[in-house]
Parts: structure tokens; sequence; C-alpha cells
């Protein structure tokens, strides 16, 4: 059987991630394609216990490296646990946020070392990379009017930080794009949903059987 396709999300906050990620798997899906979708921090029950460490309480609840660590440990879980199976199995894997994201925001906005990140990566999920990384890139403006309509300004604790560290964090996914650009594509996703979805599938398109 032939191995499934793995394909992460990435952008920042309010850009259309959670959006996308389930119409990309309705989409495929009407092309007779299976895919699971997931997220990150989180996707395995280990993963998901994790998350809640993560996303919730003050923004200076973990040093640096410890939030890095806890990271990495719930990626290693999600992926050995959930992804490989999953592709294992010839089912693709769409996920929301991945490695990427922890190289944008600990690593690009965070102040750790990029190849600390990988090297703990290497370790905790044998340096899986995406098959596919879509970055859904809007102007912070409209990423932050989008997930201010979405949560009403309760915001997790990456999305209440300043604007600096969200120009860093975006500045960093065109980095990785223009370094990557096999693996990582820039997607407009200032347009409307419709629009988005069929400019995602079609950075799969080489990939699609
Ligand atoms: N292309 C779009 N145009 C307008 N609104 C959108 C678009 N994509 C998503 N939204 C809305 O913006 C909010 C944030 O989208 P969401 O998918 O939750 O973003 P993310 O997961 O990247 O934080 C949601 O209320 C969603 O319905
Ligand atoms: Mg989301």
């Amino acid at each position: 059987m032939a191995r499934g396709r793995f394909v992460s999300i990435e952008g920042g906050e309010g850009a259309g991630k959670s959006t996308q990620v389930r119409r990309l798997a309705t989409t495929l899906a009407a092309r007779g394609i299976e895919a699971i979708v997931t997220r990150e921090p989180g996707g395995s029950e280990g993963a998901e216990a994790i998350r809640a460490l993560l996303m919730q309480g003050a923004i200076n609840r973990w040093s640096a490296h410890g939030e890095t660590l806890l990271f990495a440990a719930a990626r290693a879980d999600h992926v050995e646990k959930v992804i490989q199976p999953a592709l294992g199995i010839g089912r693709w894997v769409l996920c929301d946020r991945f490695i990427d994201s922890t190289r944008a925001y600990q690593g690009v906005a965070g102040g750790i070392d990029d190849a600390a990140i990988l090297a703990l990566h290497a370790f905790g999920s044998r340096g899986l990379l995406p098959d596919r990384t879509l970055v859904l890139d809007v102007p912070r403006a409209v990423g932050a009017a989008r997930a201010l309509a979405r949560d009403g300004g309760a915001g997790d604790r990456f999305a209440v930080r300043g604007t600096v560290f969200h120009d860093d964090v975006a500045a960093a996914f065109r980095r990785f794009a223009s370094a990557e650009p096999d693996r990582v594509r820039m997607i407009d996703a200032g347009r409307d949903v419709d629009t988005v979805t069929a400019a995602l599938l079609a950075e799969l398109a080489d990939l699609l059987p």
C-alpha cells in the first residue's frame, strides 16, 4: 500500500488554518483521498494534555527552553501514536501547525536556536518533515481581526503577544518558504475561503494520485 502524504498548514493567528484544514479534507475526500485532520500542539491523548500546559496560563509560565521541550515532547507522542500509523495505512494527514510553528514561535520570535529545535525534532520525532507545508499568509491586522471576531479577545499564551513577536513569526514563515521552496509554499490567505482552498489544492497538485 502506498504511504499517505503528510501536509502541514501553518501561519499566524486567525489566518484560517483550522478552517482550511477541514475544507481541504472535504475536498480531498471528494477526490477519493481519505485524510485525517489533526493539530498541534496536541493530536494524541498525551499531547493534548501537554497542550493545556502550553496554551493556558501566564505568558511567562514556562522558560523558553522548557516551552520548547514541551512542544517537542507533545510532537513526539503525536507523531508516534497518530501521524506515522495513519501514513502507514495510506491515509493522508493534514496537520494544523507542526515543526515550523516551533521554529517560528520559539525559534525566530522566541530566541531558541533553530539547530537545537531541529536536534530535538530528530530525537523526538525521528526528524519527520511534511511532504508539503502550506503557509497561510495574511496581513497581521486581518489575522488579528479574524481571531478577535472568533474568540472575542480571549487569546491563548501566544495570541496575546505583541506586534513585534507576531511580525517575527510572519517573517520566519516567509524565510522558511524561501529556504525550502519545494516543501514550503506561501498562500495569500486574505482572499475568500473558497479561493484559498483552491489555492491550497493547487499547491498539492504534484502529490495527488
Ligand atoms: N478566508 C477567510 N475570509 C474570512 N474569514 C475567514 C477566512 N478564513 C477563516 N475565516 C474566519 O476567521 C476566523 C479565524 O479562522 P481560523 O480558521 O480559526 O484561523 P486559525 O486557525 O488560523 O487561527 C474564523 O472565525 C473563520 O471563520
Ligand atoms: Mg486554529
